[in-house]
């Protein structure tokens, strides 16, 4: 009789142990996913681009709003070609994302640039993030409209340019 109360006490000990582990076991994962969130966040941070940083390295040697452009339209004429097809941000900065990864002939907003400079080289080295940000940038901010630029916008649009 002694013998098995003795293993009964025995059993529920390794039951306990058993549940205890269990329990133990629930609460791993959780404990991993708290972890790979904030190594996520972490990398968020550590990844925030500048799109004024990534138009001044990669952009403005092409796009400058200073004299005659000779390699490239000024970037106010690239705004304002690309906002009066997609108005929204969102697709604003969906085209000009798509666009600096990827220029696409047969898809042009700006056929007479194309004819006067050629069509603009592919940037594959930007990131996902650089070409995001870069467009968000160009969306958000004024851009300097060169002095010449109004006159020959006036002359194609009978009415003067509106700041972008
Ligand atoms: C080597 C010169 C060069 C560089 C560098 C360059 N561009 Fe361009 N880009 C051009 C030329 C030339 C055009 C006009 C012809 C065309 O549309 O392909 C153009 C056109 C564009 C257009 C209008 C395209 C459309 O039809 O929708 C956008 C938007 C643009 N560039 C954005 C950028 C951004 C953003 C960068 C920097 C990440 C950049 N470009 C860097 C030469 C350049």
């Amino acid at each position: 009789m002694k013998l098995l109360t003795l293993s009964g006490v025995l059993l529920s000990a390794v039951l306990t142990t058993n549940i205890a582990i269990a329990a133990d076991d629930t609460k791993t994962p959780e404990t991993t996913e708290a972890t790979t969130e904030t190594t996520e966040a972490t990398t968020e941070t550590t990844e925030t681009v500048s799109g004024k940083e990534v138009y001044q390295t990669y952009c403005i040697a092409c796009h400058v709003s200073e004299g005659m452009p000779t390699i490239a339209p000024p970037i106010f004429a690239v705004k304002n070609h690309v906002t009066a097809e997609y108005p929204e941000r969102e697709d604003f900065v969906k085209r000009v994302t798509e666009w600096v990864k990827a220029p696409n002939a047969d898809d042009v907003l700006m056929p007479g640039a194309v004819r006067k400079f050629g069509l603009m080289p592919a940037m594959p080295q930007l990131s996902d993030e650089q070409a995001v940000a870069v467009a968000e940038f160009l969306f958000d901010s004024d851009m300097e409209l060169p002095d010449w630029y109004a006159e020959h916008y006036e002359e194609e649009h009978g009415e003067k340019p509106k700041a972008q």
